[in-house]
């Protein structure tokens, strides 16, 4: 039975080096298509950069996903939240999903996604955004398939990398995971 969760104050520093045990992984998985970041990031995604959700089966960790707040909204965001009628403080950012590739296809990015939305709900935000390399098939079927719309493809971030926008505003979206 996999166990979703998000990551309590007193479990950063055990779920940390877990967490980069699947960063490694993803870094050296052939045609990863995720821009892998450095252990800091990480870490500041357990602390106040935002929230982290694992899913755990069998007392292992199979995959871990982040949710941030207004302060990770980019600037690029500004027009479509305009056309949307959305306030930056009512969006949230789905941030870097990992599943260990021995689990893939077996339901965990999904429930770390209906997770991070039950939990974006529970905070009071209106509408969540990701970005996603257009040839990210899987990370564009998880959140297409759960109702996530394209808004733009273009270059962004410092890097100036071609990413897929996409939205999915949380009414309708389900008030907790279970
Ligand atoms: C993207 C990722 C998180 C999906 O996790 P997963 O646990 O394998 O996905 P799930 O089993 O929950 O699949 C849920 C849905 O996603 C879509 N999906 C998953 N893998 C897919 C693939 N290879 N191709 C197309 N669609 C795919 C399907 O719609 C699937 O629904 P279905 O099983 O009913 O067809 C996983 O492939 C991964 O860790 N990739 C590497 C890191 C990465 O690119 N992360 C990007 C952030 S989303």
């Amino acid at each position: 039975m996999v166990h979703v969760a998000e990551v309590l104050v007193n479990e950063r520093a055990r779920a940390l080096p877990e967490l980069l045990r699947l960063v490694a992984l993803e870094r050296g998985r052939v045609g990863t298509l995720l821009n892998v970041q450095e252990p800091a990031f990480y870490e500041r995604m357990l602390g106040d950069g935002g929230a982290t959700f694992i899913a755990v089966e069998d007392g292992r960790l199979l995959g871990f996903a982040c949710l941030a707040g207004r302060e990770s909204v980019h600037p690029f965001w500004s027009p479509h939240l305009d056309r949307l009628g959305v306030d930056r403080s009512r969006t949230g950012v789905l941030i870097h999903a990992i599943v260990d590739p021995a689990a893939h296809g077996r339901g965990v990015g999904r429930a770390l996604l209906v997770a991070r939305m039950a939990a974006a709900r529970g905070r009071g935000l209106d509408l969540l955004v990701s970005t996603v390399d257009p040839d990210n098939a899987a990370c564009l079927g998880l959140l297409e398939g759960a109702g996530f719309r394209r808004l733009e493809t273009r270059r962004v971030y410092s890097a100036n990398v071609l990413r897929v926008l996409l939205a999915r505003d949380l009414a309708g979206a389900p008030r907790s995971a279970d």
